[in-house]
């Protein structure tokens, strides 16, 4: 099968189209012919080598751990799925990914793509928007009325989260770079604000604080602002315990799971046009090389696209 993969670790010239086996589905598995899968930074962190010394993954690998696109084939003990279904998935990350023209999936972790949305946009949902789901409803406990603080909110976390908490009724205070913040706005925050500026500091107002990228600074900075009770959830950096704990907040280091039934919570709100798909830009397969780097260079507002399968449209 076709498939984008690395050799070896390093930089974006590791990165290689060419043919792999075709993986065959065990059992409780089905096959996806692969339409369109994502970039996500994890993609890139990987392929600098940040699980390497672990063991976790064998090289060739396959980057990527979203994916639409078709049931090929299904597994022994699978009844829930059959060939031909249009499905999503956010495959596991300690497994070879969707960069490629087939992957083999848990039945468990597919979920059934709804008509209203292309392969391209599929694909543009899983990860990103099960890592904002997951940091405000698990780790985060929001709710109604809840006052919560969202940094980079114009990356493709940030953008999930700023929708899911305003689908939740929460209100929403929301950061980003000075040229993003009409595109936040867009999102449905109630207030924007460039995350340089101190107005989004004022003190203890806040139930929720989710910080979606890296920076110590930032973390110590918005711990001062939750209110007691409250909660801090980091995607990236950790804090130390008695810096939260003197203010009475809980801290969260998040890490996303797979989760099937968070996902089709997002379809739901998909569905209802709630939560909107934030794309930034869709690659060719082949120019994987150009979609890595525009996500490793931190320029993208929204999701990084990949079509596998140029012929699956719908
Ligand atoms: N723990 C987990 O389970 C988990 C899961 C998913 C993602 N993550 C992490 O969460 C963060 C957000 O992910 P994402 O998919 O939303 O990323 P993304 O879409 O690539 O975020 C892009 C935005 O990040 C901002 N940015 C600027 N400098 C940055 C820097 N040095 N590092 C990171 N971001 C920078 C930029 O916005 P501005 O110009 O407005 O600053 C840029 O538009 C990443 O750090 C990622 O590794 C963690």
């Amino acid at each position: 099968m076709k498939a984008a993969f690395i050799k070896q670790y390093g930089d974006v010239e590791t990165l290689q189209l060419g043919q792999l086996p075709k993986p065959e589905p065990e059992r409780n598995q089905v096959l996806i012919r692969v339409a369109a899968s994502a970039v996500n930074p994890v993609d890139f962190h990987l392929r600098n080598g940040m699980m390497a010394d672990t063991g976790t993954h064998t090289l060739p690998l396959v980057l990527g751990w979203d994916c639409s696109g078709v049931v090929e084939q299904v597994g022994e003990g699978v009844d829930s799925l059959q060939v031909g279904d249009k499905v999503l998935a956010f495959t596991p990350i300690s497994e070879q990914g969707t960069n490629a023209e087939f992957v083999a999936v848990d039945a468990e972790l597919v979920v059934e793509k709804p008509a209203e949305l292309s392969f391209v946009e599929a694909a543009a949902l899983p990860l990103a928007a099960v890592t904002a789901w997951q940091g405000l409803h698990r780790h985060g406990r929001l709710a109604q009325g809840k006052t919560v603080l969202i940094h980079n909110a114009s990356g493709a976390v940030g953008s999930y989260a700023v929708q899911i908490a305003k689908a939740a009724g929460a209100y929403v205070v929301a950061t980003a770079s000075a040229t993003k913040l009409d595109y936040v706005t867009s999102l449905g925050a109630d207030e924007v604000f460039n995350e340089r500026d101190l107005e989004w500091q004022s003190s203890n107002q806040y139930d929720v604080a989710y910080v979606a990228k890296p920076g110590i600074e930032l973390l110590a900075e918005s711990a001062c602002c939750v209110k007691s009770g409250g909660s801090i959830v980091s995607t990236f950096d950790e804090i130390a315990e008695q810096q939260v704990a003197t203010h009475g907040i809980s801290f969260t280091r998040m890490w996303v799971e797979n989760s099937a039934t968070d996902l089709e919570q997002l379809v739901q709100l998909v569905k209802e046009k709630a939560v909107k798909i934030p794309i930034d830009s869709v690659y060719p397969l082949e120019e994987i090389q150009t979609a890595h780097l525009r996500s490793e260079q931190h320029k993208a507002v929204g999701k990084i696209v990949l079509v596998v399968d140029p012929l699956l449209k719908y």
